[in-house]
């Protein structure tokens, strides 16, 4: 599929399959989120890639602890995908997803929120052309914001200075693949 094609497929995807995604296709995933572009090519961000489901269970629940739905009452993400905000019986902010990849950034950079999301977008791309699904999570920084968490980023060697600023959650689509919502049409103009 040409690449366009491609960018216009890739949905985000909340409803997973059981079947876990093979370790080498999470390593071409991490590879390709290593050579996203970054600002003023420092490479600042970093990448770590979780297979134990229990743990991204886990850290799916961490990721809902502090969540408000009150603060959120009339959006509306999807219909066919429904997120947390649109399904208050999910409990998982990873959507029961097999494979999940945290994206760091360093804490005190200008550019560290937009470094990592560069990061998490090419590596969506990069899942879907490997016939993976994915979503983007937010809410990184309050999922590790406990003890259990900064203890776990120290099991993982996470430097001090780094923090967690998005998650790629990662699996194999249960389900209807989904249509995009349109365009809407004053957001694309072109001046000669
Ligand atoms: C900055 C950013 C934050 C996002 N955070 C979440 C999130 O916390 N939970 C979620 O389910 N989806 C999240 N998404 C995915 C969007 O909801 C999704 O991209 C959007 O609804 C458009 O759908 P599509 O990706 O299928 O085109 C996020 C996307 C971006 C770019």
């Amino acid at each position: 599929m040409e690449l366009l094609e491609q960018i216009k497929a890739r949905r985000s995807i909340r409803k997973y399959q059981d079947r876990q995604i093979s370790r080498a296709d999470l390593e071409k995933i991490i590879e390709a989120g290593t050579y996203a572009s970054n600002a003023g090519g420092g490479q600042r961000s970093m990448i770590v890639g979780v297979r134990d489901r229990d743990l991204v269970e886990r850290l799916g629940r961490w990721n809902m602890a502090r969540f408000d739905r009150g603060r959120l009452i009339g959006s509306y993400v999807s219909r066919e995908q429904p997120s947390v905000i649109d399904d208050p019986t999910i409990k998982s902010g990873f959507y029961g997803a097999p494979s999940l990849c945290v994206v760091f950034a360093q804490k005190d950079f200008l550019f560290s929120i937009p470094d990592a999301f560069c990061c998490a977008e090419t590596m969506l791309m990069e899942a879907f052309d490997l016939g993976l699904s994915s979503c983007i999570v937010s809410r990184a920084e309050e999922t590790f914001d406990h003890a259990a968490g900064a203890a776990l980023l120290r099991e993982w060697g996470v430097p001090e200075h780094y923090i967690a600023r998005c998650f790629v959650t990662l699996g194999y689509c249960d389900g209807p693949y989904p249509e995009p919502k349109p365009r809407k049409a004053y957001r694309a103009k072109i001046i000669e």
